[in-house]
C-alpha cells in the first residue's frame, strides 16, 4: 500500500503549506521518467522523456494546480477563475470539484482542443469562449480577479510555480542527479520557470551537484522569446502554446541565461514530425505542444549543437489524448474486414 501521495505530501518541506493546511490533491506527479531509446541513438546522448501526460487530468497543470487550489481552499475562496489553451482549465476543473469550488474558464474561441473542452465540461466548469486569443483571455481573467470574489489560479499565481518545480526534484532523485540538458516548450513560460526554480533550490541544498542549462521551444508562429516582441496574432498547430504574450517572460530569459541555455523556434511542420516520431519509435503518444521540445533537441542536434555523451531530459507536457485529430489526420483509413481469419490474414499481410 504505497502508493505515491501528490507532490505536496511528497515535498511537504520544499513547498509553502503548514500542518494545517487542507490538500486539494488528486495525487498527481510521481511521472513516469523513460529512457527515449530512438532519440538517444540519434543525438549520441542519453535522453530521458518526462512523460507528464501520466498526470491525473493528462498534463503537467496538476502539479500546479493542486497548490493553487489548496492555497484558494486555505484563504477561504468559493470559486476560482483562468485563462486557458485548454490544459489548466481542465486541471483547474477538475481540482475545484475535489475542493467544492465553482470554475470558471475563460478559452480562446475555437482555438482548444475537444478533449480538453471535455474535461471543462464534464467537471463542470463554467466556460466562456472569449473571442480573443490567449493573452486576451488572461487579461479578462485578471481584470475578472482583480473586481470580482473569484481567484486566479493561471500561473501568474506564485503558487503554481511552487507546485510545477518539483517535477525537477522528481527529475533528480530519479537519476542521482541534475541532467546536463533539460528541453522544455514554452507558451506562457510558467514551466521553465518552474523547472528552474526546482533545479536551482536542489542545487542550494546540495540535492544535485549542478544545475542544467536550460533549452525552451515555442512553435514558429507564436515565439515572442525568440523574436524578442509580442506577436499580435500567434499561430501553431499546437494550441495549447498559441501564445503571443507570455506572462512570465522576464523568468523565461533568467532561466535562459543564468543556465547558459538558449529558447528557439521549431516549425509546426518539425512538431509534427516529432509528435509521430514520439508515438511510433519511442511508444509515447504526447499532444503536438509537447512535441515541440523533442522537435527542439532535434533540430539542435542536426545543427551540431548537441555534444555527445550528455545526459539530457525532454519533458512531454500533455496526452496525446487531449487533441487525437492530429494522430488520425493524414493516417490511413482501418479497413473493414468480414468475420473471417483467411480475410483477416491476408490483410494483415500474413498470408
Ligand atoms: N505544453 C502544454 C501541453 C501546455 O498545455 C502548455 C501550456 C505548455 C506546454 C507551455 O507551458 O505555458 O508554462 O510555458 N498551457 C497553458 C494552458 C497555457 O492554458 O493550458 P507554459
Amino acid at each position: 500500500t504505497h502508493q505515491w501521495r501528490g507532490i505536496i505530501e511528497e515535498y511537504r518541506d520544499r513547498l509553502p503549506v503548514t500542518d494545517t493546511t487542507p490538500v486539494v490533491t488528486l495525487r498527481e506527479g510521481g511521472t513516469p521518467l523513460v529512457p527515449a531509446q530512438v532519440l538517444s541513438e540519434r543525438t549520441g546522448c542519453e535522453v530521458h522523456l518526462k512523460v507528464e501526460g501520466a498526470n491525473p487530468t493528462g498534463s503537467f497543470k496538476d502539479r500546479g494546480m493542486t497548490m493553487a487550489i489548496t492555497r484558494a481552499k486555505e484563504e477561504g475562496a468559493k470559486a476560482v477563475i483562468c485563462a486557458s489553451t485548454g490544459n489548466t482549465s481542465a486541471s483547474a476543473a477538475a481540482y475545484a470539484v475535489r475542493a467544492g469550488m465553482v470554475s470558471a474558464v475563460l478559452v480562446p474561441q475555437g482555438k482548444i482542443a475537444l478533449g480538453k473542452m471535455g474535461q471543462a465540461l464534464v467537471h463542470g466548469a463554467k466556460i466562456l469562449q472569449v473571442d480573443g486569443n490567449f493573452d486576451d483571455c488572461l487579461t479578462l481573467a485578471r481584470s475578472l480577479s482583480e473586481n470580482y470574489p473569484v481567484a486566479l489560479v493561471n500561473s501568474v499565481n506564485p503558487v503554481r510555480i511552487e507546485g510545477q518545480k518539483t517535477a525537477a526534484f522528481e527529475i533528480v532523485d530519479m537519476l542521482g542527479d541534475a541532467p546536463d540538458i533539460h528541453v522544455l516548450p514554452v507558451g506562457n513560460a510558467g514551466n521553465i520557470t518552474a523547472y528552474w526554480k526546482g533545479y536551482t533550490e536542489y542545487a542550494a541544498d546540495g540535492m544535485a551537484t549542478h544545475r542544467p542549462r536550460m533549452w525552451g521551444f515555442q512553435a514558429s508562429g507564436s515565439a515572442p522569446l525568440v523574436r524578442g516582441e509580442v506577436v499580435k496574432d500567434p499561430s501553431t498547430i499546437a494550441t495549447a502554446i498559441r501564445i503571443g504574450n507570455p506572462a512570465s517572460w522576464q523568468y523565461a530569459i533568467a532561466a535562459r541565461d543564468e543556465s547558459g541555455g538558449f529558447i528557439d523556434e521549431v516549425t509546426d511542420r518539425e512538431i509534427l514530425r516529432a509528435y509521430r516520431l514520439l508515438a511510433a519509435q519511442e511508444g509515447v503518444f504526447v499532444e503536438p505542444a509537447s512535441a515541440a521540445s523533442v522537435a527542439g533537441l532535434l533540430k539542435a542536434a542536426e545543427q551540431g549543437k548537441v555534444d555527445p555523451g550528455q545526459r539530457i531530459v525532454c519533458t512531454v507536457t500533455g496526452n496525446g489524448l487531449k487533441d487525437p485529430d492530429w494522430a488520425v489526420a493524414g493516417a490511413p483509413q482501418p479497413v473493414t474486414v468480414p468475420v473471417d481469419a483467411a480475410a483477416a490474414a491476408e490483410r494483415l499481410g500474413l498470408a
